[in-house]
């Protein structure tokens, strides 16, 4: 419960917004003093009153009830008791009966939301600054179904452009179809730069390249197999790594979808005037808006990846009818968005405004920690692979005897990753540490994974029906605490829709995990002095297990029962 907004919907000060005057409202220091507290010489100004008439004038229009309990007005402020037992017992029993639904709600109803992540481009590595795309596009996409809306995911895979040409060339000078079949995107890699090596001494084979990537586009069936070849072997392999990481796609279209779907794109660009031509090739002036010429066709007639991305944004907006799309892609990319978006809004979409650059900021790898490299790049899949290894020997230090050693490593391993991608806003550039985010007593997602397995031990070791459990006479601060911290994840779900920051999700999981362990080192669960109170405290750890799965959830994480 968001008390803050409760008691400011409850006042009306004229010229205040509810929202301003929430923001106003602090916890007050004691509880001898209530709860909540509101310094009444913030409206002084407004209301042209001193702050202790404010107070005094305030208290007396303010109506109790079942929530707040009392006010009182002292010095200037306003003081606010809350029922913590009612609200206690509120939050507890609404977390047991929503179960894995804590949290859901349906203000997304009717709202369609296009979210563009991942979207890899065939043929190359799926490297570690793919990272941050995938996981924080598919915690986007999870926490807006969660919401109700229906978020459509997209793969915009980059599978268009003469590297498909030059991939074609290399295979047919040094590549077999055993050893691509075997090795796949690594072979893949090779072959590619090879082809980069060679073709720097002998430079007529960019020519040579473009002439299969020519034939590509004109579907010539050898060069179009191969093509495809390439792109499924690409898609196969990077399906695995989607799978642990718990990542869905509703659509795979492309770049290559768009090849038939740009020219209305271009006729309609000509047709408003806005194409000029500049140095042969055609471009969109966006000089008045500060920003370079945004190139829809080169000398040579070709496309370009903003063509293709106008394309698909038609399309999207046809086919799916979206009230919001997102595109999560690096910053690096932001005067690509920019002009992407005037340039709709110049054609005279008024839906321009409902596309979002979800930018974010770059991974690397810590220094000394790339044991694993292949040629340059550091391969998701051997970050990925790195830590499900360290957690199994961690797991078979700690607990030997423990089954699913396997699969528990897996899901800690993975939730490592995941979790410490998302563990800070989506625009800060991370370097990722194996040790950091495997580290079981920091802010990590084992650490999290840990906490709700410790609540799934306790409750294992009682057979108590604690369903029909009563709250104590009086709550301890630690549990009280633990209980308003759990009545926020609703609104801090929303939050990070709103802001788009699933590191909203990660930071409410930690928190939600100290405040469980301070419970649980200061108060006996199982031995609590009588049976009402071991009820009591065996309902609690089951709402913060609940909690605690749907949160990893909309993270992609697993919770396991034991670690
Ligand atoms: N494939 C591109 C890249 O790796 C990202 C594509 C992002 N989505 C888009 N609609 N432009 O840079």
């Amino acid at each position: 419960m968001d008390y803050k907004k409760y008691i400011a919907e409850k006042l009306n000060i004229e010229g205040v917004s509810s929202e301003e005057i929430a923001s106003f409202i602090t916890p007050t220091p004691s509880q001898d003093m209530g709860d909540y507290a509101l310094p009444c010489f913030r409206f002084a100004k407004v209301l042209r009153k001193p702050p202790v008439v404010i107070a005094e004038d305030l208290k007396a229009n303010f109506v109790l009830d079942d929530t707040i309990t009392e006010v009182k007005a002292v010095n200037g402020y306003l003081n606010f008791t809350v029922n913590r037992a009612g609200f206690s017992l509120k939050t507890i029993q609404t977390i047991l009966e929503e179960g894995e639904t804590y949290g859901a709600c349906n203000i997304g109803n009717g709202k369609t939301v296009c979210i563009d992540y991942s979207s890899i481009n065939i043929a190359k590595p799926f490297h570690i600054g793919h990272l941050s795309t995938t996981v924080l596009g598919s915690s986007l996409y999870k926490i807006f179904n969660f919401l109700g809306y229906n978020a459509v995911g997209i793969n915009h895979l980059g599978d268009y452009g003469t590297q498909f040409g030059k991939l074609i060339y290399a295979y047919k000078a040094w590549g077999d179809k055993e050893t691509l079949q075997k090795d796949g995107l690594k072979e893949l890699t090779r072959l590619y730069v090879k082809f980069h090596d060679e073709a720097e001494s002998h430079p007529e084979m960019e020519d040579e390249a473009r002439a299969y990537f020519k034939k590509i586009e004109e579907n010539d069936p050898e060069a179009l197999e191969l093509f495809n070849w390439f792109k499924n072997l690409t898609l196969a392999e990077t399906e695995k790594i989607y799978d642990l990481l718990q990542v869905k796609f509703d659509s795979y279209a492309g770049e290559s979808f768009y090849n038939d779907k740009m020219q209305p794109v271009i006729d309609e660009l000509k047709q408003k005037n806005l194409l000029t031509e500049s140095d042969g090739a055609m471009v969109v002036d966006l000089s008045a808006y500060d920003m370079p010429p945004c190139i829809i066709l080169r000398s040579d007639g070709a496309s370009l990846y903003a063509t293709r991305d106008l394309a698909a944004a038609y399309y999207r907006k046809n086919t799916y009818d979206f009230d919001k799309c997102l595109y999560v892609v690096a910053y690096q990319q932001n005067l690509h968005f920019k002009q992407i978006f005037k340039v709709l809004e110049l054609l005279g979409k008024p839906w321009h405004e409902d596309m979002v650059h979800v930018a974010y900021g770059m991974v690397s790898l810590e220094e000394g920690s790339m044991s694993t490299r292949r040629g340059k790049v550091v391969w998701l899949e051997d970050v990925i692979a790195k830590c499900i290894e360290k957690c199994s020997a961690v797991i078979n230090e700690k607990n030997p005897n423990l089954e699913n050693k396997e699969e528990t490593a897996k899901a800690v391993g993975v939730g490592a990753v995941i979790f410490g991608a998302l563990s800070n806003n989506k625009i800060k550039d991370i370097v990722f540490s194996y040790d950091r985010v495997l580290n079981f007593d920091g802010e990590t997602g084992p650490y999290v994974q840990y906490t709700g397995a410790r609540c799934y031990g306790v409750l294992a070791k009682s057979d108590i029906d604690y369903t029909s459990f009563v709250l104590p006479e009086k709550l301890e601060s630690c549990e009280y605490d633990l209980i308003a911290h759990l009545s926020t994840f609703p609104q801090t779900v929303k939050a990070s829709a709103e802001k788009l920051e699933p590191c909203f999700i990660t930071r409410y999981a930690i928190d939600l995990a100290k405040l469980y362990n301070k419970f649980y080192f200061e108060c006996k669960i199982l031995t609590a002095e009588n049976e009402e109170l071991v009820k009591f405290r065996l309902a609690l750890t089951k709402a913060v297990r609940v909690t605690i799965e749907n949160a990893l959830s909309l993270l992609g994480i697993d919770a396991p029962t034991r670690m």
